[in-house]
């Protein structure tokens, strides 16, 4: 049998491989409207600079390394006595990286192109402009397969079945101030699942979960990993 564990991450477990973070003091959301560049209205008004914003981040990434947070959770997904699945806000692949295989990405991928006419999805090129014609309808009509505000998260069924089987809720690097992920809590609470924030400050969800562990990712993820191994192990 073993445990199930639902792991939530958001940008906080990437901010010591040097993605930049949302909603910190220096933060994408301190540089960049939510509204011009997360929106369907946005792309609609400025595909170029929503492209721009997403080619940008997109070459980051793909330069950036996991570090020792991501590679704590591949460890203990390759060893532990149970199943774990990852759901990740991020639009990043470091989770990959580092070995992890059961990930979903809720807001969609940086890695992706998704055709805004027929809703076709490809593997995105380094460089996306609007102009690039889809290869199943030729519309120039390329977007990021990222997720929007207005528009709904990926995978929401698979997410819900699996809270509902978790004995062990973690929530990553995460400031809890996105739904409908700030609410999975409420609901790995609601089926009896012990619930475990690791973020560098209380989120604002902090007071719904029954642990809160504070400090940067790299040191407490991998504190977390090696106290629940050695539960496995025992
Ligand atoms: P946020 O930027 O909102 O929150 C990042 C959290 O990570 C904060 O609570 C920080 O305290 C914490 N943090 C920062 N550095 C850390 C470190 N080294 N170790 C541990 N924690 C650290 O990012 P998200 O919660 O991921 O959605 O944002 C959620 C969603 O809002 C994103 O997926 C994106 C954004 O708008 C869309 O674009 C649709």
């Amino acid at each position: 049998m073993g445990t199930n564990i639902v792991i939530l991450t958001g940008a906080g477990i990437s901010a010591e491989s040097g993605l930049g973070t949302f909603r910190d003091e220096d933060g994408l959301w301190a540089q960049h409207r939510i509204e011009d560049v997360a929106t369907p209205e946005g792309f609609a008004r400025n595909p170029d600079l929503v492209h721009a914003f997403y080619n940008a981040r997109r070459s980051n990434a793909a330069e950036a390394t996991p570090n020792a947070a991501h590679h704590a959770l591949a460890e203990l997904e390759a060893e532990l006595d149970g199943t774990l699945l990852i759901v990740t806000q991020n639009v990043d692949n470091l989770h990959e990286k580092a070995g992890s295989k059961n990930v979903l990405h809720m807001h969609g991928t940086l890695d992706g192109a998704l055709c805004a006419a027929c809703d076709h999805r490809w593997e995105a090129p380094p460089v996306m402009t609007k102009e690039d014609p889809c290869p199943a309808c030729a519309a120039p009509a390329t977007r990021p397969d990222v997720v929007w505000f207005g528009e709904i998260p990926y995978f929401m069924e698979r997410i819900e079945q699996a809270l509902d089987a978790a004995d062990l809720f973690v929530s990553i690097g995460t400031s809890g101030e996105v739904y409908p992920a700030a609410n999975f809590v409420a609901h790995a609470d609601h089926i009896g699942a012990h619930t475990l924030e690791l973020n560098l400050e209380p989120s604002a969800g902090a007071s719904r979960f029954a642990e809160v562990h504070l400090g940067p990712a790299s040191e407490i993820v991998p504190d977390w990993v090696a106290r629940e191994l050695a539960q496995t192990r025992s």
